[in-house]
């Protein structure tokens, strides 16, 4: 019987892997110079804990969740996105004692039942950060410039950052009557999906993609000139420090983001290199959400990047060091050298050495042509000579040049010949 993987989830593979490697290990880098610290949270939790905080209205809440029965009979989800479960954390484990900024990052799949896509996927990986407790608008730019010199470190280009202010509890129920008013007047015009979410969520008729819908949207009101005094000081802020950090951005007015949990700062990257899942990066404040599960006010901001888009657009070229390659394969002559060239591989390997080898064995020209294949830096050749001699050859894969070392000194004279920059560990 023949089984494939599900539609919309994909298998990374050497050869790939390497690349996210990569690029989480540049993530963990930047993120801890900015003082955020990884956190690891189940893939699934209750329903309830996205329905709310996601929004039951949300496309997320009401089409796309992967969610299950378990056989105690509790509603259980596989988690769509990774926000609300950090919140769960943070009030779980009341990390607000002693009151300070927490700031967390988690990586790991996320599950949504979408229409599979180029860059868009059932099963797919966002690295993510959340700063907690604190609604000073230097951490909104302080998250979003650390997310801006993250894409730098990457070698990215042609992103844009958008940003926009969806404004508060106190502005913007005000301003969702005056977006539903002014929607009324073309619910005749506008595709069925956007006269549901007229009744149930407003403002997502404004980033409706159907084109005739859009052109609807341009003339609709915006949250930006419905701001409170204190939104909108807020919003002047955000712009004024990211001027200051010299980061461009343009203002998007239609950015109102898929899920509901957020207040005032909203942000997009987006990549002029894709097509239609344009969006690399998502994310903004979320200022209430803690105390809507029963937390202490903490004013948070966040975002969450998606890996399987951030890996596409990555200018990778001709990066062969991201390739792993063993320092030396290890090539066995005859029947009595199979078990010195296991040995010699253990040792090789206690000390620190990447090494392989051909299992199948095979003659001299064959298990070369496997040393050539796996591109190591340097062979070592063991034959009935070479025991009985107890000198060893090892050949430089890159110049061809080889020279004997003397089996009683094996590692010490591999050490001296293998220039490897991290030689000083293996001692
Ligand atoms: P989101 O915009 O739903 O935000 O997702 C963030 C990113 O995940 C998107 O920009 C996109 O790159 C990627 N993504 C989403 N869905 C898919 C999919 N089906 N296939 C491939 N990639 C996808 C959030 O998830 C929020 N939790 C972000 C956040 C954190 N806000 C505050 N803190």
């Amino acid at each position: 019987m023949k089984i494939q993987s599900i539609r919309g989830v994909k298998d990374i593979l050497p050869g790939e892997i390497e690349k996210w490697q990569w690029v989480e290990e540049i993530a963990r880098n930047v993120f801890s110079k900015y003082g955020f610290k990884e956190i690891r949270i189940p893939i699934f939790e209750k329903t309830k804990l996205f329905s709310k905080s996601i929004g039951e209205t949300t496309d997320i809440v009401e089409k796309e969740m992967y969610t299950f029965t378990d056989r105690s009979g509790e509603q259980i989800t596989l988690r769509p996105e990774g926000t609300a479960s950090v919140v769960r954390a943070y009030i779980e484990h009341k990390m607000y004692n002693p009151p300070s900024v927490v700031k967390l990052y988690y990586m790991g799949p996320m599950f949504r039942y979408e229409r599979p896509q180029a860059g868009r996927f059932r099963q797919f990986y966002q690295i993510g950060i959340e700063a907690m407790g604190t609604d000073n608008p230097m951490v909104d730019v302080e998250v979003m410039t650390l997310l801006m010199e993250f894409f730098r470190l990457l070698g990215l280009t042609g992103l844009e950052l958008e940003i926009n202010s969806l404004g508060c509890a106190d502005c913007r129920p005000k301003y969702r009557e005056t977006l539903k008013e002014a929607i009324s007047d073309h619910l005749d015009e506008l595709c069925q999906n956007c006269n549901h979410r007229y009744e149930r969520n407003p403002l997502r008729v404004l980033d409706c993609k159907v084109e005739r819908d859009r052109e609807i949207a341009k003339e609709l009101p915006k949250t930006k000139d419905h701001l409170c005094e204190s939104c909108q000081t807020n919003f002047d802020q955000v712009q004024t420090l990211l001027d200051s950090t010299q980061t461009p951005y343009s203002l998007n007015s239609m950015l109102v983001r898929g899920l509901d949990y957020y207040t005032r700062t909203t942000f997009e990257v987006v990549s002029t290199g894709l097509g239609a899942q344009n969006a690399i990066c998502g994310g903004g404040r979320y200022d209430s959400l803690v105390e809507e599960f029963e937390g202490p006010p903490t004013p948070c901001f966040g975002f969450a990047l998606g890996m399987e888009r951030l890996i596409s657009v990555i200018p990778f070229g001709d990066k062969k060091d991201l390739e792993s390659r063993p320092d030396i394969f290890v090539v066995g002559l005859g029947e009595e050298a199979k078990f010195v060239t296991f040995k010699i591989i253990h040792e090789l390997r206690r000390d620190g050495f990447s090494v392989d080898q051909d299992y199948a064995g095979g003659s001299m020209k064959s298990q070369m042509r496997k040393a050539n294949k796996s591109a190591s830096r340097f062979s070592l050749i063991v034959g009935e000579n070479e025991i009985k001699s107890g000198k060893y050859l090892l050949k430089d894969m890159e110049t061809g040049s080889q020279n004997e070392i003397p089996a009683t000194d094996l590692i010490n004279s591999i050490k001296k010949q293998l220039a490897h920059p991290s030689s000083s560990s293996r001692a």
